[in-house]
């Protein structure tokens, strides 16, 4: 009776389960692209010039639509971030940026001390912590599991968002929507930001191409929104090592001490 009932049971579930999931997924496919970063694998880390790199890309692109509101100037002379001098930071903060300050209640040039701003005019997302907020993104990919094996996440993503304009536009509801092949519902309202060549690199850098781009200010973003990847990695190696020494010492101490009492049996 019990078997009877089981099987046409199971199938009932396997198909609910199975239209659950088209119904979360839809018919749009995410497309993301695997991009291998530096900082991706236990020993991975940020590579300096690239973060200094997808810096400028933020601040003479992106800068004018998308907040950092949570990242402090003054982190841009962190040894594991872009790691410019303190001389340098000043320059950049108050070259780049206008602070409201109420003391004076006026703007004046941004400091160390101070964070990027805050923008919401164009209703464009703060971006300091997109890349973690996206890390999990669905579709084919999904599941956070890639993130484990491929060391697929946020960066991914956004690199493959800034990469995924079809061309296509569309109107709707007095917005203007381009078509996207890695956001979901597939249709955004960011213009394609970045076509290449928008910005001119240093000297003994990359070509400045949309993939190199895309890439570069994705690499910032992720260290915007995890900037002690490294030191987290490292502390976790340490743990794992410590951890398995641990387990082979007291596996030798459990022997040891259970040693007379076996040889009698
Ligand atoms: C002209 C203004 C503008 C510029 C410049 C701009 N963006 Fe956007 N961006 C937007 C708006 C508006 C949205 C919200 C889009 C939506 O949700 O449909 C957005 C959304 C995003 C998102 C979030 C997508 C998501 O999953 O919700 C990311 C990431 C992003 N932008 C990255 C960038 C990067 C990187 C740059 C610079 C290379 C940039 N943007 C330049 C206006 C802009």
């Amino acid at each position: 009776m019990l078997r009877q009932l089981a099987a046409p049971a199971l199938i009932a579930g396997l198909a609910l389960a199975g239209s659950g999931v088209a119904a979360a997924t839809g018919e749009v496919h995410q497309e993301i692209h695997d991009y291998q970063f530096s900082f991706e694998g236990p020993f991975g880390s940020y590579d300096q010039a690239q973060l200094q790199r997808g810096l400028q890309i933020y601040t003479q692109v992106c800068s004018g639509c998308h907040g950092l509101k949570f990242v402090p100037l003054r982190s841009l002379g962190d040894e594991s971030g872009p790691g410019y001098s303190d001389a340098e930071v000043r320059a950049y903060a108050e070259q780049n940026f206008e602070v409201f300050d109420p003391e004076l209640d006026d703007y004046r040039p941004a400091r160390p001390t101070d964070n990027f701003p805050e923008v919401d005019a164009v209703g464009a997302p703060d971006l300091s912590l997109m890349a973690k907020a996206r890390a999990g993104f669905h579709g084919p990919y999904g599941t956070g599991i890639n993130q484990l094996v491929k060391g697929m996440g946020g960066a991914e993503y956004i690199a493959s968002l800034l990469n995924g304009y079809t061309g296509e536009q569309m109107e709707q509801a007095g917005t203007i929507l381009y078509e996207n092949t890695a956001f979901p519902g597939g249709w955004i309202s960011m213009a394609p930001p970045l076509y290449g060549e928008d910005v001119s690199y240093a000297e003994g850098q990359p070509e400045p191409t949309l993939e190199q781009e895309a890439q570069d200010v994705a690499a910032f973003l992720m260290w915007t929104a995890e900037p002690k990847m490294m030191a987290r990695k490292q502390a976790g190696f340490a743990g794992v090592l410590f951890l398995t020494v641990l387990s082979v010492l007291l596996y030798l101490t459990n022997k040891r001490i259970w040693a007379p009492i076996k040889k009698k049996g």
